[in-house]
C-alpha cells in the first residue's frame, strides 16, 4: 500500500479561487478532460426530476439504463455491468480478476488508474515502453506470460491522446490467451470521429476475454455524477457484479445517463465543437512553435520545457491545465479542449506565461 502513488487529480476551480483571491467565474479549468458545455438540457430535466425519488434507494441492477444500453449496443442487459464512473469498472475487473502475484500489462503513460487498480490487490503492473508515446501492441503481445491476468488498453489514451486503429486492436485481442483479460478502455469514444471508432461491443462475441469500458462523464457531461459501464461477457459480468457494491450508481446518475444516451445530437455537437477547439489550439502550438502530439480526444498534450513552472504562471492568471510529470512526462502539459473563449484565455496565458518564463532565464544585461 506505501508503494502506491495517490491519484492526484486537476486542481478544483474553488480551491484556485480561494487560493489566490480569485472569483471562481473567472477561472477556466482546462484539467480535467470534461466537456465544458455540461450536460444537456434534456439531462439536466431528467436529473431534476429525478429528485422526487431521492429518498429512495437507487435500483441496484440499473434496469432501465442497462436496457437502453443493451438495444444502442446490441448486446445482452447481462453483458452490461454499471459503474460509478467508468473507473469503477476498471477498480471491479482488478478485484474480481487479480490476486496479489498475478501480473496485468499496461503501456508506459497510461491512464493512472491501471498501475492503481493493479497494486491495490496486491498483483504486479508491467509497463511497457511507448510507441511515439501510444501504445506499442507488439511490446505487450510480448509482455503477457502465464501469470498475466488482465491487459488494460485506453483507446484513446489519456494524457497522450494517441490512438489505435480498430484492425489493430483487434488483432492484438485476437493474439492474447483466453485466460487473460483485455479491458479496452474508451472513455473517450465519443470524440473521436465514427470511423475511427471500434466496433468493440460486437467484438465481444468473438473474444470472450474482452471488457470494453465506456462513461458519461467525457462527451456527456456527466463527471460529476460519476457514470460509465463496462461491456463484457455474461460470465464475466457476474463475476464482477459479485465484488461490486448493490447501489454503486445512484439514482440522479442512472436517470442523467438514460436521458443522455437518448440526446444523440448532443453528443455530435460536443464533438465538432471539440474538433474545431483542437484545430484553434494547434493553431495556437505552430504560431508559438511549441512542439505537441496529435490527438484524437478532447485534450492536447503539449512540450512546453520547464512545463511545472509554465503550469504555476497559467495558475496565476487563473487558467488550470494539467501537469503530467506522475506520467513520466515532465516537460509536457496536458490542456482539455475548452469552449472557444475558454481556449483563447488559454492561449493568451500561454503566451503571458511563456514570456515571463524567458524573461526569468535571460541574463540581466548592463
Ligand atoms: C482513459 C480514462 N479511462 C477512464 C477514466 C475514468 O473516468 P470516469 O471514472 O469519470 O468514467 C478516465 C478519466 O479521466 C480516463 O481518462
Amino acid at each position: 500500500m506505501r508503494r502506491i502513488t495517490p491519484y492526484v487529480p486537476g486542481k478544483p476551480t474553488s480551491e484556485l479561487a480561494r487560493e489566490l483571491g480569485f472569483d471562481e467565474r473567472d477561472i477556466v479549468k482546462l484539467a480535467s478532460n470534461e466537456n465544458p458545455r455540461g450536460p444537456s438540457a434534456a439531462v439536466r430535466q431528467a436529473i431534476a426530476a429525478a429528485t422526487d425519488e431521492l429518498c429512495r434507494y437507487p435500483d441496484g441492477n440499473g434496469f432501465a439504463l442497462k436496457a437502453a444500453l443493451s438495444e444502442r449496443l446490441g448486446v445482452d442487459s447481462e453483458q452490461i455491468v454499471l459503474g460509478n464512473g467508468s473507473n469503477d469498472i476498471l477498480e471491479l475487473v482488478s478485484q474480481a480478476f487479480l490476486q496479489p502475484g498475478d501480473h496485468a500489462v499496461y503501456s508506459r503513460h497510461a491512464f493512472a488508474v491501471y498501475p492503481l487498480a493493479t497494486q491495490a490487490r496486491g498483483a504486479i503492473g508491467i509497463e511497457t515502453p511507448a510507441i511515439d508515446f501510444g501504445t506499442d501492441l507488439n511490446a505487450m503481445q510480448r509482455a503477457i506470460t502465464r501469470t498475466t491476468r488482465v491487459v488494460f488498453i485506453a483507446n484513446p489514451n489519456n494524457p497522450t491522446g494517441t490512438w489505435l486503429p480498430p484492425a489493430a486492436i483487434e488483432s492484438f485481442v485476437a493474439s492474447v490467451p483466453e485466460d487473460t483479460l483485455v479491458v479496452l478502455d474508451e472513455a473517450y469514444n465519443d470524440y473521436l470521429e465514427p470511423r475511427d471508432q471500434s466496433p468493440s461491443a460486437a467484438w465481444i462475441a468473438k473474444y470472450p476475454n474482452l471488457v470494453v469500458s465506456r462513461t458519461f462523464s467525457k462527451a456527456h457531461g456527466l463527471a460529476a455524477l460519476r457514470v460509465g459501464y463496462g461491456i463484457m461477457h455474461p460470465k464475466v459480468a457476474d463475476m464482477m457484479n459479485r465484488v461490486r457494491q448493490p447501489f454503486n450508481v445512484n439514482s440522479l446518475a442512472q436517470a442523467a445517463a438514460l436521458a443522455a444516451l437518448a440526446d444523440v445530437e448532443y453528443i455530435e455537437t460536443s464533438r465538432l465543437l471539440n474538433r474545431e477547439g483542437m484545430r484553434v489550439l494547434e493553431q495556437g502550438m505552430r504560431a508559438m512553435d511549441i512542439e505537441y502530439v496529435p490527438s484524437h480526444a478532447n485534450f492536447l498534450m503539449i512540450r512546453i520545457g520547464d512545463a511545472g513552472r509554465v503550469y504555476q504562471r497559467l495558475l496565476e492568471q487563473g487558467v488550470i491545465v494539467r501537469p503530467i510529470a506522475s506520467y513520466g512526462l515532465p516537460e509536457h502539459l496536458r490542456v482539455t479542449i475548452g469552449l472557444p473563449e475558454e481556449n483563447r484565455r488559454f492561449l493568451d496565458a500561454l503566451k503571458t506565461a511563456l514570456a515571463v518564463s524567458s524573461e526569468a532565464r535571460r541574463p540581466h544585461s548592463a
